[in-house]
C-alpha cells in the first residue's frame, strides 16, 4: 500500500471510529425503493437520537437520489482548510453525495470501478462527520463495484438492510444480494418488501400490483430476518418527489405505520448489538410513543 493509501486508511479508521453504527440499504434490483427506505429511516432515526447524530452517506454515484428526496438539492459540501464537511438536511441529518460536487443537475458521473472506489473512500476517509450515532449508506442496486467498496471499507458494518419488492424476477436477484453480504461476512438485518399492495383510494379493494409476500417466502427460504412490508402508495411518490421524507409528512398513513415498525425492528437490532446512542438508556426506552419514536417533549429538552 503506497504511503498516501495509508494515511488514508488511517484517516478512515479515526473517522468511521467515531461512527456507532452503520448499516448499508441494498437491492437486487433498480427502482424498489432504497433510496426511499434510507431517507425515511434516517428520519426515523434522527427523532430519537441528538441533532447531527445520524448521516447518510449517498453512494449511488451514477445515480444520487438521496439530496432529491431530502430537499437537498442545490447544496453543497462545505470545505474549510480544516476539512470538508457534510451539507445538513432535515432534523439535522449529515448527508454526503456526489450531486453536490457536481456543476449541474444534468452532469453525468463517467466512471470505471477504481474511481469509484476511490471516491467512496474519500467520502470516508476526508470527510469530517464527527461523532455520530448511525451512518446509513445508500447504494445503487445489485453487487457491483459501489457495494463492493462499502463493505470493505468498513468490515465493521452493523448490516445490511435489504429491499425488495414482491415479484419473484425481483425474488431471484435478491437472493444475491443476500449471499453477497454472507459471503462478505456482513450480518443480514433483514428485508424490507417494498411497493407491496396499493389500495384503491376510490374504492378500497387492494391490488396486488407485483403480487404478494415473496419478499417474506425469500426471508423465510434463506433463514434472514422479515422486517416487514410497505404498501404502495402515490403520496410515498409525491413526497420524495418534493424532498419531504413520507414518514414527516403523512404519519398517519398505513404506510408510515408499517414503516414505523420498520424501524423498531432495526432499532431493536442495533440495541441488542450495544444500544443506539443515547437510547441505550432505558428511561428513553420507556419514553417512546407507539411508533417507537421519542415524543415531542423529550425531544426538545433533548434539544434545549
Ligand atoms: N411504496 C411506494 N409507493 C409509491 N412510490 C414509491 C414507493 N417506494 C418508492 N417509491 C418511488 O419509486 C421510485 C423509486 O424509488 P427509489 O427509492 O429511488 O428506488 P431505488 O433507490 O431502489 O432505485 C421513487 O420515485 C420513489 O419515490
Ligand atoms: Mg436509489
Amino acid at each position: 500500500m503506497s504511503g498516501v493509501l495509508q494515511e488514508q486508511e488511517k484517516r478512515l479508521r479515526e473517522r468511521m471510529g467515531r461512527v456507532k453504527h452503520k448499516i448499508a440499504v441494498i437491492s437486487g434490483k433498480g427502482g424498489v425503493g432504497k433510496t426511499m427506505v434510507t431517507v425515511n429511516l434516517a428520519v426515523a432515526f434522527a427523532k430519537k437520537s441528538a441533532p447531527g447524530k445520524v448521516g447518510i452517506l449517498d453512494a449511488d454515484i451514477h445515480g444520487p437520489c438521496v439530496p432529491r428526496m431530502l430537499g437537498m438539492k442545490g447544496d453543497i459540501l462545505r470545505i474549510s482548510p480544516i476539512g470538508a464537511f457534510p451539507a445538513t438536511g432535515p432534523l439535522g441529518i449529515k448527508v454526503v453525495s456526489i450531486d453536490f460536487l457536481l456543476p449541474s443537475q444534468e452532469t453525468p458521473v463517467i466512471w470505471r470501478g477504481p474511481l469509484k472506489m476511490s471516491a467512496i473512500r474519500q467520502f470516508l476517509s476526508d470527510i469530517t462527520w464527527g461523532e455520530l450515532d448511525l451512518l446509513l449508506i445508500d447504494l445503487p442496486p445489485g453487487t457491483g463495484d459501489e457495494a463492493l467498496s462499502v463493505m470493505q471499507l468498513l468490515p465493521e458494518m452493523d448490516g445490511v438492510v435489504i429491499v425488495t419488492i414482491p415479484s419473484e424476477v425481483s425474488q431471484d436477484v435478491v437472493k444475491k444480494a443476500v449471499m453477497f453480504a454472507k459471503e462478505l461476512n456482513i450480518p443480514v438485518i433483514g428485508v424490507v418488501e417494498n411497493m407491496s399492495g396499493l389500495i384503491c383510494p376510490n374504492c378500497g379493494t387492494r391490488i396486488d400490483v407485483f403480487k404478494k409476500g415473496g419478499g417474506e417466502a425469500m426471508s423465510r427460504e434463506l433463514g434472514v430476518d422479515f422486517l416487514g412490508r410497505i404498501p404502495l402508495d402515490p403520496r410515498i411518490c409525491e413526497a420524495s418527489d418534493e424532498g419531504m421524507p413520507f414518514i414527516m409528512v403523512q404519519e398517519d398513513s398505513p404506510a408510515a405505520k408499517s414503516f414505523a415498525e420498520i424501524a423498531e425492528k432495526i432499532w431493536g437490532f442495533l440495541y441488542e448489538k450495544g444500544g443506539f446512542g443515547m437510547e441505550a438508556h432505558p428511561e428513553h426506552v420507556r419514553n417512546m410513543d407507539k411508533n417507537g419514536l421519542r415524543r415531542e417533549a423529550d425531544n426538545k429538552e433533548v434539544n434545549a
